[in-house]
């Protein structure tokens, strides 16, 4: 069988931490890794080889490696990119007959790529393949993703029709208000022209929905360096866009699924949370109610808020963040999990502690509602640093 023609993955779309070894071109595996999708690309793909090749072999000779990812051409261009594998060492076929669709092509051909820098370039010319060349600047520079954008300088779109224009600057409206923390990230979100580290995206179960790889990869991969570079999106010279309404919808659900998934994890924190008010709470009232053994106020909350955060700990670890923590199992994890938690939920505390006092003290209120008004304001700021911090939760499932 022809050694360029490699069998499609399936099962889960997780991009492996080390890469697929397989036929390599030279003594070493390749650095970098370009993903070209393809449904009928016949009158272009010679050329796109042909100009990608050329380009690359003067940029990085030997350390690249072209993947096609086609499904099954009507066209037969799996065939014809088969043909020019005899040219082109470098370059590989991948003719998909039962999975469909752009983005589960390209995240294919980045599970069985070997490089380090996974990219992706349209097939039919309209991305420019020169723009590679700072895109791999960037990421050389330390970006963890480099995304070729029509919306910054340098970019635009040739003869977008208005209403293509509208459609494309619409979803970017819609995005920022259904996914801003992701989408304020990019300028141009509809990109299909990007790369990204390898490591960045390894063992992140991926699940895009139609043409939209790029807010998969940012929502859900350990991107802390997003780099963009202005490129014209040209028109197309043979065959036709296969971008239909469906694409569309497709991309709302696709929002709205991430957005579910994110604030998923934010909930489940906020009811484990619940349960350390009612910790927080009791134990306030049994050390420091005179009923009780009628600790001094500050003692007792110290003492109460620490039951409380092992009481949270211990949920989150299982719950909230189960996932991740499964991935990182045994004692000494759990307890280094347990002494960040501590240490960020201490901040909390103190602020705790500061609010309660200044509540009860200056502003009079009730000790037990001054108590749990300190506790939701804190809530959120602890969220958000054990969600970058403990738990390093980055990933969405
Ligand atoms: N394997 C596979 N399967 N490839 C596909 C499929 C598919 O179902 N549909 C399209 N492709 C390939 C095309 O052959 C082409 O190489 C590339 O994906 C883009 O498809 P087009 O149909 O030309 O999309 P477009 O030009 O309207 O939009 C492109 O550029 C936009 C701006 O970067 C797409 O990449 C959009 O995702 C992107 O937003
Ligand atoms: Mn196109």
């Amino acid at each position: 069988m022809n050694q360029s023609l490699l069998s499609a993955p399936s099962g889960a779309l997780k991009i492996p931490y080390s890469p697929a070894t397989k036929v390599v071109v030279c003594d070493y595996p390749p650095k970098f890794s370009l993903i070209l999708p393809t449904y009928n690309e016949a009158g272009n793909i010679k050329n796109i080889i042909e100009i990608l090749s050329q380009l690359l072999d003067q940029y990085m000779p030997g350390c690249y490696e072209i993947i096609i990812v086609d499904d099954n051409s009507p066209d037969y261009t799996w065939k014809l990119a088969l043909e020019l594998t005899s040219n082109y060492p470098q370059l590989h076929v991948v003719r998909r007959v039962d999975e469909k669709g752009l983005s589960t092509a390209v995240i294919r051909g980045w599970q069985i790529a070997q490089g380090e820098i996974l990219g992706v370039i349209d097939a039919d010319l309209q991305h420019p393949p020169e723009v590679l060349k700072k895109l791999l600047e960037e990421m050389d520079r330390g970006a963890d993703l480099a995304v070729a954008s029509r919306h910054i300088e340098g970019g635009g779109v040739s003869e977008w029709s208005i209403l293509r224009r509208f459609l494309s600057r619409g979803a970017q409206i819609l995005g920022l208000i259904i996914l801003p923390e992701v989408i304020s990230r990019l300028s141009d979100p509809m990109s299909g022209y990007f790369m990204v580290r390898r490591s960045a995206i390894a063992c992140k179960t991926l699940s895009p929905v139609g043409y939209k790889i790029l807010i998969e990869v940012a929502a859900r991969g350990c991107i802390s360096w997003i780099a963009e570079v202005g490129y014209v999106f040209k028109e197309r010279q043979d065959g036709e866009s296969k971008v239909t309404w469906k694409q569309y919808v497709e991309y709302i659900q696709h929002l709205l699924r991430l957005r579910l998934s994110i604030s998923a994890r934010f909930i489940q924190f906020g009811l484990v949370g619940l349960t350390g008010v009612v910790v927080d709470m009791v134990f306030l009232y049994l050390l420091s109610d005179e009923t009780g053994l009628g600790l001094p106020l500050t003692r007792s909350k110290i003492i109460a808020a620490e039951l409380a955060v092992i009481n949270n700990f211990l949920w989150n670890d299982c719950w909230t963040f189960g996932d991740i923590s499964r991935r990182q199992p045994g004692k000494r994890q759990r307890l280094k999990r347990l002494t960040k938690f501590n240490l960020i939920c201490m901040l909390g505390l103190i602020l705790n502690v500061l609010f309660l006092n200044v509540f009860v003290s200056i502003l009079n209120y009730s000790k037990y509602s001054a108590n749990l008004l300190a506790i939701s304001l804190v809530t959120v700021c602890n969220f958000w640093f054990n969600l970058k911090l403990s738990w390093r939760v980055t990933e969405i499932d």
